[in-house]
């Protein structure tokens, strides 16, 4: 038997209902409103500064596309000589609460290095386990 020829093609809005019935096979429990084709994304830059200049920043985005909303820090940096005295909690907490505010029901980081990661779970981040994958 010949395999049927398929095509990928970027989904329209008059494919909502068959994409709705084709993911009710992965989420049977999906909300019957879902619109799949209007993903909401935001970004938003915050700057930690002092008197003088700007000391830190953090970079977060949004995705929700209808089903489980996220969030990610994609950047969180402060300047070596004002590590330590809370600039990068208080961004790390002003991001997630940004995400948390638009509805993010968890909110991801990738950590640089251990130490990053060591910032992290001191902030309460867990390590990720269960069904993550990856590739680069
Ligand atoms: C990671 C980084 C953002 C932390 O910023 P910071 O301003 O030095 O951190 P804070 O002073 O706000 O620390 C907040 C808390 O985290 C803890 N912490 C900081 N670094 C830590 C580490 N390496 N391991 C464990 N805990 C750490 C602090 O002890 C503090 O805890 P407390 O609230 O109980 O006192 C900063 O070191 C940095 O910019 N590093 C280089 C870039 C980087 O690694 N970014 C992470 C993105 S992957």
């Amino acid at each position: 038997m010949t395999e049927p020829a398929i095509t990928v093609r970027p989904a329209t809005s008059a494919d909502r209902a068959e994409v709705h019935r084709v993911l009710r096979q992965l989420h049977p429990d999906l909300p019957e409103e879902l619109t799949l084709p209007r993903v909401r994304q935001e970004a938003r830059t915050f700057v930690a500064h002092d008197q003088d200049a700007v000391v830190g920043v953090g970079v977060a985005t949004f995705v929700d596309y209808g089903y489980g909303a996220y969030g990610m820090i994609e950047e969180l940096v402060v300047d070596a000589q004002s590590r330590g005295a809370g600039v990068g909690r208080a961004l790390l907490d002003e991001c997630r609460g940004w995400l948390m505010g638009l509805g993010a029901e968890v909110v991801f980081v990738s950590a640089v290095d251990e130490g990053a990661a060591g910032f992290y779970r001191t902030a309460g981040f867990s390590d990720c386990t269960g069904p993550w994958l990856f590739v680069r």
